[in-house]
């Protein structure tokens, strides 16, 4: 079956989607599915751009061999051997004895360890070209987007950026392959937002790093390794990736996220939220036992305020408000505004542990004095989630 896409007449997509996945790398999840890209160039000498996932090794396999149509495969391309792109890498190997793989010597070192086994392969450094006969391959290395040994190849033929996890997106391909295919804006961007925040958004100065080398390409396409190929308006999602890796927020406005048992710290939330809006900031709500943090992290990447209230929990921060902050820190997000409130029926120290964990966060300030409370927020109190908003609002 041709389940491949043209990308032009001699490169080919020959990836897969995986719409049965519950957790992106164990921990995220995938409800729209994740497509894993690998690219086909068909020249006088044939290569191949990345594997794919376990899950897929045999749509990918087929998709491989029909795109060939009985050529031998020459190179494999490794530009990360993260799993996700390089378990099906033997499997290539295996069917096609003759092919070389071409990486970078820190790639040829994991894929022995990932292996246990040497393969042929020819090393390359940044600037050095793979000659394909029309094509021309050039190889840029990208460390930390996402893992160490990552580089990018730039096709100076056509003007294509095969981008590795750089400018990915979540979500199943569902047979369109081009971003210009589908209202990206409107149905991607946020899954977009979710897997660049939570995948490599810790690492905004070696994207920056990225970005400045790609600058001086002439970038016609970028294809990425999960997600649509970027082939019109690719300063759009460059402007995106421009803001996300300089941790700036892209909307003045408020997330709110409480951990609340029985209702009463997420009825202060709720209140804070309608001062909020009647005032016309913009603000959303995450109930931190019921969101997965690859979406609270993408908002806290997106807001400009963020508001925690939690309950105090066993002396100490409820536990998955805990394991947010956590997640939240080691993210790297910086420059944020951070209100606090917090809830306590005997003894209140949830602002205390809040304050420790995003105090190791760079350029953060936090907006007024936690609000503190026993149980519930009475009537007579309420002021005090006025006066908050309030604080808030000067601040936006
Ligand atoms: C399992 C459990 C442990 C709690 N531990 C503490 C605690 O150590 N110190 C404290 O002051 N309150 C503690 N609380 C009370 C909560 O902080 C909070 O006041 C109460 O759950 C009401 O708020 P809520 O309606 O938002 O859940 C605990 C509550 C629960 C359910
Ligand atoms: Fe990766
Ligand atoms: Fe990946």
């Amino acid at each position: 079956m041709n389940c491949t896409r043209k990308i032009d007449d001699d490169i080919i997509w020959v990836g897969a989607d995986n719409r049965r996945l519950k957790l992106f790398e164990a921990v995220y999840n995938v409800p729209r599915g994740v497509s894993y890209n690998s690219y086909l160039l068909l020249d006088d000498k044939t290569a191949l751009i990345d594997t794919v996932d376990r899950a897929v090794t045999d749509i990918f396999l087929e998709n491989v061999e029909y795109a060939l149509g009985g050529r031998t495969l020459d190179y494999l391309v490794v530009q990360h051997m993260e799993p996700d792109h390089s378990a099906t890498l033997v499997d290539v190997l295996i069917r096609h004895p003759e092919c070389e793989v071409v990486c970078n010597k820190k790639i040829f070192d994991m894929i022995t360890a990932f292996k246990g086994a040497e393969v042929k392969a020819k090393i390359v450094k940044d600037g050095d070209v793979l000659e394909l006969g029309r094509h021309k391959l050039t190889f840029v290395s990208a460390p930390m987007v996402h893992w160490p040994e990552v580089m990018v190849s730039f096709d100076m033929t056509s003007g294509t950026l095969f981008s590795a996890d750089a400018f990915g997106t979540f979500g199943a391909l569902s047979g369109a392959l081009f971003a210009d295919e589908v209202d990206f804006d409107r149905d991607y961007l946020d899954e977009a937002r979710r897997y660049y925040c939570n995948i490599v958004g810790k690492y905004g100065a070696q994207v920056r790093s990225l970005l400045g080398k790609a600058s001086a390409l002439n970038i016609k396409r970028i294809c990425p390794l999960h997600g649509f190929v970027w082939r019109e308006n690719i300063d759009y999602y460059v402007n995106k990736y421009t803001l996300w890796s300089g941790y700036e927020p892209e909307e003045r406005g408020v997330m709110i996220a409480y951990a609340s048992v029985y209702g009463n710290t997420e009825n202060v939330a709720n209140a804070l939220a309608c001062r909020l809006r009647e005032a016309g900031i913009k603000c959303v709500m995450h109930d931190v036992s019921v969101s997965e943090h690859s979406w609270i992290i993408a908002d806290a990447f997106k807001y400009s305020h963020l508001v925690f209230a939690s309950v105090t929990y066993n002396g100490g921060v409820f536990v998955n408000m805990e394991n947010l902050l956590h997640d939240i820190a080691a993210h790297s997000i910086r420059g944020r505004k951070i209100a606090l409130i917090e809830n306590g029926s005997w003894a209140a120290v949830a602002a205390k542990g809040m304050t420790e964990i995003l105090s190791s966060l760079k350029d953060v300030e936090f907006v007024g004095n936690p609000l503190s409370f026993k149980s519930a927020l009475g009537a007579d109190r309420e002021a005090e989630v006025d006066a908050l908003a309030e604080q808030i609002i000067k601040s936006i």
